[in-house]
């Protein structure tokens, strides 16, 4: 697949439609673990979805769930032909900008222990990691 240039500008973050699970499940299937039918209809059901769109197609997505003073981030992917240019770090400039310290004051990221690039694009974006059994949990602070 051709990696496009696209410039983080160009990458538009708003909630996820029903015209969007063709795409969502597309770029989840990309992932080395997509989504099981029944947790992707759990997550359309108990979370919130917001898809990263670019000249009018998704390119990516973030599933989270509200708790009372965090967010807890659930799944996050990008298409495959649109990653490194910025895409994941427009949907995570995102869910930072709903942060408060008076309100929800963190981001929490449970991720399997073998997730590389995914721990490591957590660390480029400031979070810190710690071990809980079987996955790293990643935190961001306000
Ligand atoms: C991890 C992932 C979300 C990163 O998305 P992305 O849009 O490519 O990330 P960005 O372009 O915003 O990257 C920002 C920075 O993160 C780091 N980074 C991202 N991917 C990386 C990788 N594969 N290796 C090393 N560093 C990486 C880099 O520092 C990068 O900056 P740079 O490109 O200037 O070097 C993407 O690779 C992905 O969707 N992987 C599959 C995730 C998955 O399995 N999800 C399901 C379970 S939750």
């Amino acid at each position: 697949m051709q990696t496009q240039s696209i410039t983080t500008d160009a990458v538009r973050i708003r909630w996820a439609i029903r015209s969007d699970i063709d795409a969502i499940l597309r770029i989840d299937g990309q992932t080395s673990r997509p989504w099981l039918c029944a947790e992707y209809t759990r997550s359309r059901r108990e979370n919130i979805q917001c898809v990263a769109e670019t000249q009018e197609q998704v390119v990516g997505f973030v599933a989270y769930s509200l708790f009372r003073r965090k967010y807890r981030i659930d799944r996050l992917a990008v298409d495959a032909g649109h990653r490194r240019t910025g895409v994941a770090s427009r949907l995570i400039s995102h869910m930072k900008e709903k942060l408060s310290p008076a309100t929800r004051n963190r981001l929490v990221f449970d991720v399997a222990d073998d997730l590389l690039e995914m721990h490591l694009f957590l660390k480029s974006q400031g979070f810190l990691a710690s071990p809980r059994g079987e996955v790293i949990r990643f935190e961001f602070f306000v």
